[in-house]
């Protein structure tokens, strides 16, 4: 039985090992940059609202039966899917989830990486004290000041590739070395770090003249701004893009849908608590995300800067408080380096997965298998580098339109997506969510019920409420959110 097997790839030294390593997949870029930029771009409230009741409802379920999977395969999630598949009878077409899991981490990471590298570029900005000019301009000019440094960095696709670079040689060294050395020691002292200076920031953000303002932005609840986001004085067509993006960020946060938590999973000791540890995980990854918010939403409206300004949100409004606040230097040079861990953290176990399954093929070393993954990343990044300057205007959904079909698309409209925007379109809002459709119809529909019980140490009751809400609610919500955002109920 594949239970009785330990895992090829070595196992965390303890539960805690397990819940930092998980806790570092989730919190990362997800948190900081992309949780406020979304909330900003799809009107606030409504959608922390959407994206707080997939996180319940949805994605903690799944969450477990992802920790769940691992702990049983022991193995890569190919692996894992095809040994569990044939131990229980069922197809081992099932390893299909292994296979996307595979193809997103790579998708994921090689944009991800980018933007790591815009973080890693800004923690020399910060050290030499380019951003202390803001607290001597006129107001009026802040915006301008901070959109400055953040396109002078975009526009130059060597800046962007030489940080880009240096992401995935971190990555290629961390993940190389193994699931215990250096990474578990890394993040017990990390992970607190980075809240510490949340919290300073959000102290910083309540000295802010708007932070009740930014605080009624993020949790006053209007449907209609998610609901229907385009309204002129003519027109006002609904849209369901807005709650597919709140459950695929709640995908994304928490790290679910392409066998990352899976692949951790499998290096789990047996004793664990899969409740327990699943709980701590999105308890943290969420309590950050909102953190966030409450820092960056606050600066926004005190500076006049925009909250629907998109992928640039988190370094402008950044850029301004360390600009302002005292020893904004020392907190603004140790928040990105911060910021730049904990996307690290995140970004090796996108690639986990693929470097677990290379090894069990026999025909990779570690060291072999993550060099050939962080290249393929490596490359395939080319395409998000130059999303933002040489390829600012390349719009690869409209290539199989006419010609008069293109010359209509609007700004905004579905198909006015850069390369950066597809990959993180197709990952983030169909991949992760349909992955996690399966792992919740495998888990709760073709796994012995006995296997469940055991590993989820929950009571008669619990168990059955999770395996309900596995089997009914989380796969009728993808499935309704998946239509509703192809607009069939509008
Ligand atoms: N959760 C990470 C973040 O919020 C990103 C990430 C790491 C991820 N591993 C993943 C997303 C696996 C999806 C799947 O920044």
């Amino acid at each position: 039985m594949s239970a009785e097997n330990t895992s090829l790839h070595g196992e965390w030294s303890s539960q805690l090992g397990f819940i930092l390593a998980a806790t570092g997949s989730a919190v990362g870029l997800g948190n900081i940059w992309k949780f406020p930029f979304l909330t900003g771009s799809n009107g606030g409230g409504a959608f922390v609202i959407v994206y707080l009741l997939c996180v319940l409802l949805i994605c903690m379920p799944i969450m477990m039966a992802e920790i769940l999977l691992g702990k049983r395969g022991r193995s890569s999630p190919i692996n894992t899917m095809r040994n569990l598949a044939r131990e229980y009878g069922h197809s081992t077409a099932w390893q299909i989830l292994g296979w996307s899991g595979v193809l997103a981490g790579f998708l994921i990471l090689s944009y991800y990486s980018v933007i790591a590298g815009w973080a890693l570029a800004y923690v020399p900005q910060a050290a030499m004290g380019t951003f202390e000019a803001v607290a001597h301009l006129p107001q009026a000019e802040v915006v301008g000041f901070v959109s400055a440094i953040f396109d002078n960095l975009v526009a130059d696709p060597w800046k962007l590739l030489f940080w880009h670079t240096v992401i995935i040689l971190l990555c290629i060294v961390i993940v190389a070395g193994g699931i215990q050395g250096g990474l578990e020691r890394a993040l017990r002292f990390m992970m607190p770090a980075l809240f510490l200076l949340l919290l300073i920031l959000l102290g910083y953000a309540m000295s802010t003249p708007k932070f009740m303002e930014g605080v009624h932005f993020m949790f006053d609840v209007d449907f209609d701004k998610l609901f229907y986001p385009n309204c002129t004085e003519f027109s006002c067509e609904f849209s369901g893009q807005g709650i597919l993006a709140a459950m695929g960020q709640a995908f994304f946060s928490l790290s679910l849908g392409m066998g990352a938590i899976m692949v951790y999973g499998a290096y789990l000791p047996k004793t664990t608590s899969i409740t327990q540890v699943a709980t701590i995980v999105v308890i943290s990854d969420t309590v950050v995300a909102l953190l966030a918010g409450l820092v960056i939403f606050p600066i926004v409206f005190s500076h006049g800067l925009q909250p629907d300004q998109g992928p640039n949100l988190v370094f402008n409004t950044l850029t301004v408080a360390f600009g302002k606040m005292s020893a904004g230097n020392f907190f603004g040079t140790l928040f990105f380096i911060l910021l730049v861990l904990a996307a690290v953290t995140s970004a090796i176990s996108l690639i986990e997965p693929t470097v677990a399954w290379l090894i069990e093929t026999g025909r990779f070393s570690r060291i072999s298998a993550t060099i050939f993954c962080g290249l393929a990343a490596w490359l395939l990044g080319f395409l998000t580098v130059f999303s933002f300057n040489i390829w600012k205007e390349v719009r690869p959904l409209t290539w199989l339109m006419s010609e008069q079909a293109v010359l209509d698309v609007q700004p905004g409209d579905f198909v006015d997506k850069t390369w950066f925007d597809v990959l993180d379109f197709l990952t983030s809002n169909v991949m992760l969510p349909l992955g996690g459709l399966l792992i919740a119809l495998f888990t709760a529909w073709f796994l012995g019920e006995s296997v469940l019980k055991q590993e989820l140490a929950l009571g008669n009751r619990g168990y059955r409420f999770w395996r309900w809400v596995l089997r009914y609610v989380a796969p009728i919500g993808v499935g309704l959110i998946f239509l509703n955002a192809i607009g069939l109920f509008s």
